[in-house]
Formats: C-alpha cells, structure tokens, sequence
C-alpha cells in the first residue's frame, strides 16, 4: 500500500470561488485523492483556507467585520460549499490558526539561523490621510504594461504581471481613495532565494516527468531577466503571523506580520498538524523524512499563477530550513478556464460560482463538465451549449441510458434480482477484452494525472457498455434464447458495479446511486474484468434506481445563460 500526501492549493478567504477556480485545484485534487484510495492507497488530502494578506483584510472591511470574524464566518461558508462539491479533504485547515502561526515562526527562524534571510530597509509608499503604510493590494492604479486602471499594487489583474507599487501610474489609496502618498523608508525581512538558486535549479531539472507548464514556469523565474530575486517576507499590516522568533520579538519587525504568500504554502503542514490534533493522528510520517516520510509520494495542484511560489519560494523555504521536512514530488498545474467568451472574474462577478452552481444542478454535473474539459495543455472554455450537449449525452444519453434500460429490463423479465443460467458467448469475450484495455489506459492516465485522458477514457468505457447493450439485445435473444438473455443481463449488471466503483473519483453521487440500486457495498477495483463481471452472483437482489441524470432542456440553458450573463448582485 503506498501512501499519498495530496495537496489543492489554499483558496483565498474573500468571498466564494468561481469555477474556474474550482477546477485549477480543488477539484482535480479530490479525482486524484478518491482514485488513490479507490485504489487501496493510504491518502491525506489536505486544504485549508489562505486568510491572511491584503485580501482578506479589505474583504472584512468592506463587509464591516473585524477580520478574525470575517474569516471565521467565511471558512464555514466555504467548507460547506466543499461539501456540496463532495471535496474529500481529510482536513479543511485555516491558515490563521494556531499551528500554522507557530510553524511559520520556526521557518523564519531556521532560514535566519542559515544565513538566507537579509533585512532590507527600503522605500515604500505611505498613506498620510491613512496614516500607514500601503502594501499590495491597499494601492491600486493603472498598470504601466496595459492600461488596466485598477491594476493593484502587487498584480495587474488583467494582463497578470506582478508589480511593485512604484510602478503604478495615479497610484491611490484603497482605503481613502487619497492620492497623498509618499515614500517613507521602512524594514522588511528578505528571504534569499537568490542564495539558493542553483539548488533550485538542479531540483527542478530533476523534475523530468513534471508537466511543462509546472517546469517552464518555474525556469522563466530561475533564468529571466537578472534570475532568481529574493523576496520580501514581512508586510506592514496587523492581521497575519507576526514577525517575531518563535514568539520573541524581531528587531525592527514589531508591528509587522510575515508576507502572505510567506505563510500559506506552510499552512498545508500545519493543516495536517491541526488534523492530528482533531483525530489523534500522526502528521509527522507525512511531513518529516525522519519520522516515515520518505515513504510519501507528495503531489501539489495548483492553477498556474500559484506555480512560482511552489517550484521556488516554498521548496526554498524547506530546503533553505536545513530540517527533514518532505518536498514535493510532482507538481500538477492547470491553465485558466475562460467563461462565455470572457474571463471568470471575482471582482466583476462574472460567470458561475461554486454556491450559485450547486444552485441549479447537483455536483456531479459540474464535476464531469469541469474534470473532462480541464484546462490541462492550454486554457479552455466554458459555454452554456458544451455543457448542456456534455450533460445530455455523456451522463445523459450514454451512462444513465445504460443504467436505467438494463435494471429495467430485467426486472419486468426476470424479477429484481439477477438472473440465472445461460453462457458468454463472442460479444461478451470482445467486451473483456476491450474493458480489459481501456481500464488499463484509465489507470494509466489516472496514475499520471491527466485528467482530461482520463475522463476521455472512462466515457469510453461507458459507451462500450451501451453498445454492447445494443448489439447483444437481450430484449431480442429473451424471445429465441432466454437463458442467453439472463447471461447478458447478469453481466450488464455487474457493469453497473463496475461502473460505480471507476467513475467514483469523477460522479461520486452517482457511483453511491448505482452501489446502491446493485445493493452492494463493494468498491474492489475490477482489475480483473472477468471476474468484475461476474461477482455478483444470480439471485442477488437489485433495485432499479432513479434516473441518474437528467437532461438540460434548451430553455433552461437559454435562462442560465441570461441569469449568469452579468454581474453577481
Ligand atoms: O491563489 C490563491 O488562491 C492562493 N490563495 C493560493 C495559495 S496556495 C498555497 F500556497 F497555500
Ligand atoms: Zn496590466
């Protein structure tokens, strides 16, 4: 049994992810922790929320809460829309809590001890109407490489380059709209990615089965321009980890927390620390080297603006600490999902969010949509139309067709349970066959994380079920040859477990729906086709479920598309 430390990247506190969101990390994350144990691997999947930096800061502002209650209130709000989703976290964490405040300290204080952290003293801007310095996102402007006019003081979120507030033209206050700004010197802590760089570099060469886009990425920073800078790891805000020693003060850093992109990568340790302290368990065999990890295979999701922080800052962090602690082994990343001709956008509300989706449609749906319209090799788009023909035909048309005609058909020949006698004849021995090959290949892709493939594949194997449903025709072979009819019968039935237990990681309502209408508990993955198809044995009682899905009609895609069109009230 190996054992599998999965991590989704930590959405950010302020306010509900959209789906583009969704299925750059979470999502895709929580295929590959249900295949893992579909698979009788051990797993601890891990997210939390990211609650501290600017964002959240003004997010609780804006809705006129102290931030801890804001936080407090929204981590709730998005671990229930997690469950809505069916995201299989063994822990949801909350970067602002206890462990991760302490563990954050000691990374501090282990790369000080190396040598790797410097402290700068520079100029930054300085609010007098505000009376405090403006970091990040507490400055907007417009964005000297596009013109974007609230391009913010760490990121321009139209054309994506990360800024210096220096770099703003009209730059102003978030919090007044003051224009009064000025540059007032002030210290911040450093860490010195630059001292580490050619470590970095032969890590990631190392790397040779990560995906491009992880790699290439991570190469642009390490080469472009003067390569690899250090980072500023302390802001000027009160809400974060304080910059402090293990809880003793920091010369010149009083007042000051460390920098958000600083803590949250961290926190998916002390997350695990929060889950052993919820449950009694043991995060140091998934964490330290010298306490059973070496045993882990480690694997990040993440969208591809995240990718820098991963391949660079936080293995900085580890490695630069000189402590046992496990790296990452395999870091998947995603390109954007697009909406309707646009972009998804938090901050103009536009497109489908995770509450709103959930709304109108169970998750599998959306699941299936996303996961097999990932936006693996290059960004992807979401429209009305491919979801809705996607819907109707895949889980529509192929899978629920299958599953309804089947159970249906033999309960009104044979009675609710499955039926005896008969023989496999040629159409059954080229179904083994071609299961046995297509569930190779859908390992294969699910082992190696391509979603997309995967997905491909699973419809494949679903459509292969209905055609051999329609060239066997046991509806036809009952009038000539019932016994034959009952062989074809017990086996389509037996698909329909084996249904359940591959597309479990992709429809995991619907995997229960077809486990339960089979009245079976018995998820063992069918590596052995033959015998898959022939495990629930004639007399063993069925029910005829459901509808698995339903159809979108043309109308209602017209209203969703109209109702999703504009901004979020
Ligand atoms: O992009 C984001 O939503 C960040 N909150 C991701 C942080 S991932 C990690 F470092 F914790
Ligand atoms: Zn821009």
């Amino acid at each position: 049994m190996a054992r599998h430390l999965i991590t989704s990247a930590i959405p950010y506190i302020n306010g509900i992810k959209h789906l583009g969101n969704l299925v750059g990390s979470q999502l895709p994350a929580d295929l590959f922790a249900r295949y893992c144990r579909a698979r009788g691997h051990e797993v601890m999947f891990i997210c939390a929320t990211d609650e501290h930096g600017t964002p959240a800061e003004l997010a609780a502002d804006k809705a006129g809460k102290p931030v801890a209650d804001y936080c407090a209130e929204m981590h709730d709000v998005q671990a229930e829309i997690a469950r809505g989703f069916r995201l299989s976290f063994d822990h949801f964490g909350r970067s602002s809590s206890a462990q991760n405040h302490a563990l954050t300290q000691h990374f501090a204080k282990a790369l000080a001890a190396n040598g790797l952290i410097r402290e700068v003293t520079e100029q930054q801007m300085y609010s007098k109407a505000d009376g405090r310095f403006l970091p990040d996102r507490y400055i907007e402007g417009t964005c000297p490489n596009c013109g974007f006019e609230s391009a913010r003081g760490d990121q321009c979120d139209n054309c994506t380059k990360q800024l210096d507030p220096v770099d703003l033209i009209n730059p102003h206050s978030v919090i007044s709209g003051s224009t009064d700004l000025e540059m007032r010197e002030t210290k911040h802590l450093f860490l010195r990615q630059s001292a580490m760089k050619d470590k970095l570099d032969a890590w990631i060469d190392s790397k040779t089965d990560w995906p491009v886009l992880t790699t290439s990425i991570a190469k642009k920073w390490l080469h472009d321009g003067d390569g690899l800078q250090d980072r500023g790891i302390t802001r000027d805000l009160h809400w974060g980890v304080p910059a402090q020693f293990e809880g003793a003060p920091w010369e010149g850093m009083e007042g000051k927390v460390f920098y958000v992109w600083f803590d949250a990568p961290i926190e998916y340790i002390a997350a695990t620390q929060e889950w052993a302290d919820k449950t009694g368990g043991d995060w140091a065999r998934w964490w330290r080297t010298d306490a059973g990890a070496e045993d882990v295979t480690y694997t990040q999701f993440m969208g591809k603006d995240n990718v820098p922080f991963h391949t660079l800052s936080f293995p900085a962090t580890i490695l630069g600490s000189n402590e046992p602690w496990k790296l990452v082994d395999y870091i998947k990343s995603f390109n954007y999902l697009n909406y309707d001709g646009g972009q998804f956008s938090t901050s103009r509300g536009r497109g489908v969010f995770m509450d709103q989706a959930l709304e109108i449609l169970p998750s599998d749906y959306w699941r299936w949509w996303l996961l097999s319209h990932a936006p693996e090799s290059a960004d992807s788009e979401f429209t009305w139309e491919n979801f809705q023909a996607s819907v109707n035909k895949d889980l529509a048309d192929v899978l629920g067709n299958f599953v309804s005609r089947i159970t249906k058909f033999t309960r009104s020949k044979f009675g609710e349970a499955l039926p005896e006698g008969g023989a496999w004849g040629a159409q059954e021995e080229a179904l083994i066959a071609e299961l046995t090959t297509r569930i190779a290949e859908y390992e294969r892709h699910m082992d190696d994380k391509e979603v997309r493939k995967a997905a491909n594949e699973l419809r494949a194997i679903w459509v292969a079920g209905n055609e051999y449903l329609q060239a066997a025709a046991p509806w036809s072979a009952f009038k000539t040859d019932p016994a034959q009819a009952a062989a074809q019968a017990r086996l389509a039935l037996n698909l329909i477990r084996v249904y359940a237990v591959l597309s479990a990681p992709f429809i995991p309502d619907a995997s229960e729906t077809m486990l339960a209408a089979m009245k079976t508990d018995d998820t063992s993955w069918p590596g052995d086709v033959r015998a898959a198809l022939s495990f629930l044995p004639a007399g063993h009682a069925f029910d005829v479920p459901d509808n698995l899905f339903r159809k979108i009609a043309d109308e209602e895609r017209e209203d969703w598309q109209q109702r999703f069109a504009g901004t979020r009230g």
